[in-house]
């Protein structure tokens, strides 16, 4: 598709497309982007649970090649990260979600799309050709809405419904809320008039809270997606082994460790600490998946070694598409890819599957240790001494 051209080249940065886009978009937009709820703690945490790990490099491997492809349910996939489940693609630039699958179908990077696109299901799926491309259902207040997305979604050639099991009710945005998104013109949404967003509720009066026509966000509403379709089940949004087993038990053939980007439960664990744990109880019988605060190749290597078959990536993709729209994602996923081959080949890996817990120790628990925003793409983050420090096994040969 016709693509505005980066305005600085090919050779943004991850720091530079965070920066670019600010300049880019509306206030509002940009609020909506990057806030979290409350106090953004476990959005912080999100990031900062990184810094508890190294990675130690593997001396004279004589690594020659990295093949970043794996299998996700079956299909095969360019790297092991994927774009994860975003709204509103246009509010952030005008080729909206478009854009996007055109970037990650042309490298074969699967990508995930939201209920909430701006684009519709089926203009995402014709721009994406033969690019992996999976569906994010939101529970509609009509189920039949809900199948009737599905549905969709199996006609256009989607691979997977990716139903995400955290938003009862959107999170209590401060960020968002201050930057005043949403208090203008409704957002439209490419999937047509009768789709919903998750219900953000009345203001509490001291009386009882009621959540009015809001979808039934429950077992059973999970069960009966997966009674409506045949296509691999994936559930996002889960925290807890318990939470994982029981949507194993439902059907689920994947589990995405995920806390929405910290923009749902502050303090809510952050997805890092949470892996090993839903690993441990899931990780025999379905694939396990997180997102979160992940940025670089290095954070990829980690989230891999502690036992995820592939990570979800949420605002640097929105970044680099407002950023440059779809030459401008082109170069975030080719920026991230050539990170992550990078760092497998100093780890001594030729493969994704040869990354295991061996290379990841826990960082030294005395220093603290800080980085900051642009060129980063990090907060600044304080590592505590505090935290959890699972034991390593030896390093192989
Ligand atoms: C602006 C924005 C919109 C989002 N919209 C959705 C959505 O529609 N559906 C969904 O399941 N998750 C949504 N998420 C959560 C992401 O899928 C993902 O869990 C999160 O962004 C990962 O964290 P990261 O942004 O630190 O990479 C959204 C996140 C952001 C930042």
């Amino acid at each position: 598709m016709a693509s505005r051209a980066p305005r600085h080249g090919p050779s943004w940065t991850l720091g530079e497309l965070e920066a670019v886009a600010q300049r880019s978009v509306d206030g509002r937009i940009w609020g909506y982007i990057q806030g979290g709820a409350g106090a953004e703690r476990t959005q912080s945490a999100n990031e900062a649970a990184f810094l508890r790990w190294v990675l130690v490099p593997e001396a004279l491997a004589g690594v020659r090649s990295v093949d970043l492809s794996t299998s996700l349910l079956g299909t095969r996939v360019g790297s092991p990260f994927f774009v994860a489940p975003t709204a509103y693609h246009r509010e952030v630039h005008p080729e909206g979600e478009r854009a996007v699958a055109a970037a990650a179908g042309d490298l074969g990077v699967l990508a995930t799309y939201s209920t909430l696109s701006s684009d519709s299901l089926e203009e995402i799926a014709a721009a994406s050709g033969e690019g992996p491309r999976w569906f994010q259902l939101y529970f509609q207040p009509e189920p039949a809405t809900s199948v009737e997305l599905v549905r969709r979604a199996e006609r256009a050639g989607y691979g997977a419904i990716v139903v995400t099991v955290d938003t009862p009710i959107l999170g209590s945005r401060d960020r968002q809320e201050r930057s005043g998104f949403a208090l203008g013109r409704p957002v439209p949404i490419g999937n047509g008039p009768s789709v919903r967003t998750p219900p953000r509720g009345p203001s509490w009066d001291g009386g009882a809270y009621e959540l009015g026509d809001a979808a039934e966000a429950n077992w059973a509403a999970l069960e009966a997606v997966r009674k409506a379709t045949t296509l691999p089940l994936v559930v996002k949004g889960v925290l807890s082994p318990g939470a994982a087993r029981r949507a194993v038990e439902v059907g689920a053939n994947a589990v995405i460790v995920s806390n929405h980007g910290g923009r749902q439960l502050d303090l809510a664990p952050a997805t890092l600490d949470a892996l090993p744990g839903v690993v441990r109880e899931v990780g025999r019988h379905v694939e396990v998946y997180l997102d979160g605060g992940v940025r670089r190749g290095s954070d990829v290597a980690v989230a891999l070694a502690l036992g995820a078959r592939a990570v979800g990536v949420g605002r640097p993709v929105l970044w680099a598409l407002a950023a440059g729209g779809q030459a401008g994602v082109d170069r975030y996923l080719r920026l991230l890819g050539t990170e992550v081959a990078n760092t497998l080949v100093q780890l001594g890996c030729s493969s994704v599957s040869a990354v295991d817990r061996s290379l990841i120790r826990p960082a030294p628990a005395e220093a603290p240790r800080a980085t900051e925003g642009p060129g980063t793409g990090r907060a600044t983050v304080l590592h505590r001494p505090d935290a959890p420090q699972p034991t390593g096994r030896p390093r192989r040969g």
